[in-house]
C-alpha cells in the first residue's frame, strides 16, 4: 500500500521518476527489450514521442510506463482511469518534464506556472475576464479581418493555378488573429513568403525544449552546444519581439481594452495587485505562443477530414448556407449557431488533439480508481488521443472519422471527462472559447467560399513540436459561386 506522507513532507526537488510516486509500480507494464541505461528506447523515434506512446498504448493498455534515458514516466489513457485523475480535489496539474523545460521561454506564465506560484493566481484572476463572452464578442470583428487576408491570400493561389499549404496559412492566420486581438500587433504574416522571425524563433526555441527531453541531462551541454547557443539567440529575439510590442504599448497611452491593456493596466479585483513587468513579458510570449500553434494544428486537421470527406463538408456547407446565407460580415452569435461545423472541430479535435498530453499529480497520497495506489507528488501523463480512441468509450470504430459522435444526444449520453482536447480543472485552457470562435468562425467561412480537393497520393502524416500538426498537407481549391460572396466590411474585400 502507499506510504504516508504528510503535507509538510518537501517533495524532491527537480525531476520525480516514476519510482517516487507510485509504490506498486511492478505491476504498470512496460515495453519489451529495456536496455540498461537507455530504457525502453528500441523502435522509438525522438521526433514523433506522441505517436511512439500511441504504438505502446495499443499493447500495453490503459496505464503503462516508459523509460527514456534513465527518466521513468507513467502514462494513462483508460477512460476510467483519466476521469479518476481529473478529480481535482485529489489531483493537479503537474509541470512535468516537458512543461518545465518551457519555462526558459514562458517562466511563470500562466501555462508553465507551478500550481503553488503566485503569479498563477493573480495572472488567472486579471485574465479570464478577457476571455469572457463579452470580450469575445470584441475579439470578433478582428478574427473576421484576419480571415479576409486569409481568403485573399487563398483566392490568389487559386487563381494563380496553385494548391494551398494548409498548416503554414492556418499558423500565419491564428498567429495574426491571437497577436491583433491579444495585442493590437501585425504581423504581416499573408505579406511575407517565409515565416515572420518571431516564428522562426519560436519554433526553434520549442524545438529546443523538446530535444531536452529525450537528452540525457548530463549530456545536454555536451550534445547540444550548438543547438544551445542558437536556442540563447532564439529567446533573446522572443523577448526583444515582445519588448518592443509592450514599450509601444506604453508610448500611445493604451489599446482599446484588449488582453496588454489588461496585463499592464488591471489590478486583481481583490488585492489591488497587478502583473510585474517581468511577468508581462512571459505573458505575451504565452499567449503568442500557445494561443496559436494549436488553433492552426486543429483547423488543419478538420480541413484534412473535411477534404477527405466530401459527404461531410457538404452537410456542413450546407448548414453555413442556410445560417448566414450571404451576410457579408457574419455576426458573432451567427458563429455558435454552427452546429455542424462545430461537430467537424470537435471530431478532429478528438482524434488528434492537437495538445496531446498533460500531466496530473496526486495531491496527497491516494489511490488512482482503486487499483494504483500513488504518493503525494506521483503524477502521470494523460494521453489524449488514446483517451478519444478508447474502444470502451467511442467504440471498436473509434478511429472512423464521424462528427455525429458530437451531436447532441450522443455527448448527453457520454461519461463525463471522455474528451479533453482543453485538459482538466482549475489549470484547463484560458483559451478553450476563444479558439473554438476562431476556428468555428474560419471554417465557416471557408466551407462557404471553397470546395477542398484532396491530393490522393496524400497519406496523413503526423508532425510533433510539442503541438500536433498534419505534415505537406496541400489542398487544391475550387472557387464555389464565384463573385457570389459579398464584400466584408471589416476589411474591405470579400468575406
Ligand atoms: C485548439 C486550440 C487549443 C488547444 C487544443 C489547447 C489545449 C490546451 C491544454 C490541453 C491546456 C492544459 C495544459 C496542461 O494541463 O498542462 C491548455 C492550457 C492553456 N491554454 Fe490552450 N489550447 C488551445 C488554444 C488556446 C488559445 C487560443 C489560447 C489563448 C488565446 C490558449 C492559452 C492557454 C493558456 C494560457 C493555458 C494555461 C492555462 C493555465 O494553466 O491557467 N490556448 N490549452
Amino acid at each position: 500500500m502507499a506510504e504516508t506522507t504528510t503535507a509538510a513532507t518537501a517533495l524532491p526537488k527537480g525531476f520525480r521518476g516514476a519510482a517516487h510516486g507510485w509504490p506498486e509500480l511492478h505491476r504498470i507494464p512496460h515495453p519489451p527489450h529495456r536496455l540498461p541505461l537507455l530504457g525502453d528506447v528500441l523502435g522509438t523515434d525522438r521526433h514523433t514521442p506522441v505517436q511512439d506512446s500511441l504504438r505502446h498504448a495499443r499493447r500495453l493498455g490503459p496505464i503503462f510506463r516508459r523509460k527514456v534515458f534513465g527518466k521513468e514516466f507513467v502514462f494513462l489513457w483508460g477512460a476510467r482511469l483519466a476521469a479518476d485523475i481529473a478529480d481535482e480535489s485529489r489531483f493537479a496539474k503537474h509541470v512535468g518534464l516537458g512543461i518545465a523545460n518551457l519555462r526558459p521561454i514562458a517562466g511563470d506564465g500562466l501555462f508553465t506556472a507551478y500550481n503553488h506560484e503566485p503569479n498563477w493566481q493573480l495572472a488567472h484572476d486579471v485574465l479570464a475576464p478577457g476571455f469572457s463572452r463579452e470580450a469575445m464578442a470584441g475579439y470578433h470583428t478582428a478574427m473576421l479581418a484576419v480571415a479576409g487576408q486569409l481568403t485573399d491570400h487563398w483566392d490568389r493561389r487559386l487563381a494563380a493555378g496553385h494548391t494551398v499549404d494548409v498548416p503554414g496559412d492556418m499558423t500565419r492566420l491564428t498567429l495574426e488573429t491571437i497577436a491583433r486581438t491579444g495585442f493590437g500587433h501585425d504581423f504581416g504574416s499573408f505579406e511575407r513568403d517565409r515565416p515572420h522571425p518571431f516564428v522562426a524563433a519560436m519554433v526553434g526555441a520549442l524545438s529546443y525544449a523538446q530535444r531536452l527531453n529525450t537528452v540525457p541531462s548530463p549530456l545536454a551541454p555536451l550534445l547540444l552546444r550548438g543547438p544551445s547557443q542558437r536556442n540563447a539567440a532564439d529567446l533573446a529575439h522572443l523577448n526583444r519581439t515582445v519588448d518592443d510590442l509592450v514599450r509601444a504599448r506604453r508610448a500611445s497611452g493604451g489599446g482599446d481594452g484588449d488582453l496588454l491593456d489588461r496585463m499592464l493596466a488591471t489590478a486583481h479585483p481583490e488585492t489591488g495587485e497587478r502583473l510585474s513587468p517581468q511577468n508581462v513579458r512571459r505573458q505575451v510570449i504565452t499567449f503568442l505562443v500557445a494561443g496559436h500553434e494549436t488553433t492552426s494544428g486543429a483547423l488543419s486537421f478538420a480541413l484534412h477530414y473535411l477534404s477527405r470527406h466530401p459527404e461531410v463538408a457538404a452537410r456542413a456547407r450546407a448548414e453555413v448556407d442556410r445560417v448566414w446565407g450571404g451576410s457579408p460580415a457574419p455576426g458573432y452569435a451567427e458563429v455558435a449557431r454552427l452546429r455542424q461545423v462545430r461537430r467537424v472541430l470537435d471530431e478532429s479535435l478528438r482524434l488528434w488533439p492537437t495538445a496531446p498530453a498533460f500531466a496530473r499529480e496526486a495531491r496527497q497520497d491516494t489511490v488512482l480508481a482503486g487499483e494504483h495506489p500513488m504518493r503525494r507528488g506521483g503524477w502521470a501523463l494523460v494521453l489524449t488521443p488514446m483517451l478519444h480512441r478508447d474502444p470502451e468509450v467511442w467504440g471498436a470504430d473509434a478511429e472512423r472519422f464521424d462528427p455525429d459522435r458530437f451531436d447532441a444526444k450522443a455527448v448527453r449520453a457520454r461519461a463525463p471527462h471522455t474528451f479533453k482536447p482543453f485538459g482538466t480543472g482549475a489549470r484547463a485552457c484560458i483559451g478553450r472559447q476563444f479558439a473554438l470562435h476562431e476556428a468555428t468562425l474560419v471554417l465557416g467561412l471557408l466551407l462557404r467560399r471553397y470546395e477542398f480537393g484532396a491530393d490522393p497520393g496524400y497519406r496523413l502524416r503526423v508532425t510533433e513540436r510539442l503541438t500536433l500538426m498534419p505534415q505537406g498537407l496541400r489542398l487544391r481549391l475550387t472557387r464555389r459561386t464565384p463573385n457570389s460572396a459579398p464584400r466584408c466590411p471589416a476589411h474591405g474585400t470579400n468575406a
